[in-house]
């Protein structure tokens, strides 16, 4: 049997992030996104300063996963903005595992919504999506910077 998150065969734990892993969630950023990857003073912000919530996955104490949220001040909507699992951790669960926490801390936190966009090519963040309830709002033309389009998602909560 493929050893998962879902078996608990992983010694896997999901937290949220703290400043003293600004520099894994950086290396991570990097191995698992080509194009539009954010800088250190982005990320430092968005762990930092902004009205966020950072969630890690680790296993063995090594960040293997992330999700930026963005919140706003009293707007009970919350945008998915970053996520991400190392390449030699995918498939084992650990994707969903953080959706399930960011839904669950969401949803106890009063949130109505959680929005998100994907780009229309990313066929398995889709598949991801679409098994945790989100739906199409809209597509979004030209939305990245090399000019793909994306769809903007969303999932009602409670
Ligand atoms: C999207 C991502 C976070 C998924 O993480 P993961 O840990 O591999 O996902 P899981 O193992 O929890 O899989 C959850 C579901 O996603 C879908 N999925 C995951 N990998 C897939 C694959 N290779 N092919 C098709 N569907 C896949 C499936 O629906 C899967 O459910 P199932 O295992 O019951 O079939 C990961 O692929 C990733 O980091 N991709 C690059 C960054 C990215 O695209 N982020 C999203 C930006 S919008």
């Amino acid at each position: 049997m493929r050893k998962g998150a879902r078996d608990g065969s992983l010694n896997l734990h999901i937290r949220l992030a703290t400043k003293e892993d600004l520099d894994a969630l950086l290396n991570l950023e990097n191995i698992c996104f080509k194009e539009e990857t954010f800088q250190k003073r982005q990320l430092k912000y968005l762990l930092l300063k902004a009205r966020s919530m950072v969630l890690v996955a680790e296993i063995d104490r090594n960040i293997i996963g992330s999700m930026i949220i963005l919140l706003r001040k009293n707007i009970l909507n919350a945008r998915i903005y970053s996520f991400n699992v190392h390449p030699e951790h995918r498939r084992k669960g650990i994707g969903s595992s953080l959706m399930d926490t960011a839904l669950d801390k969401l949803e106890k936190k009063g949130y109505k919504n959680i929005t998100l966009e994907v780009g229309i090519n990313n066929q398995i963040a889709w598949n991801l999506y679409r098994s945790k309830g989100f739906i199409v709002d809209k597509k979004l033309s030209n939305y990245y910077t090399n000019g793909d389009d994306a769809l903007h998602l969303i999932k009602k909560l409670g």
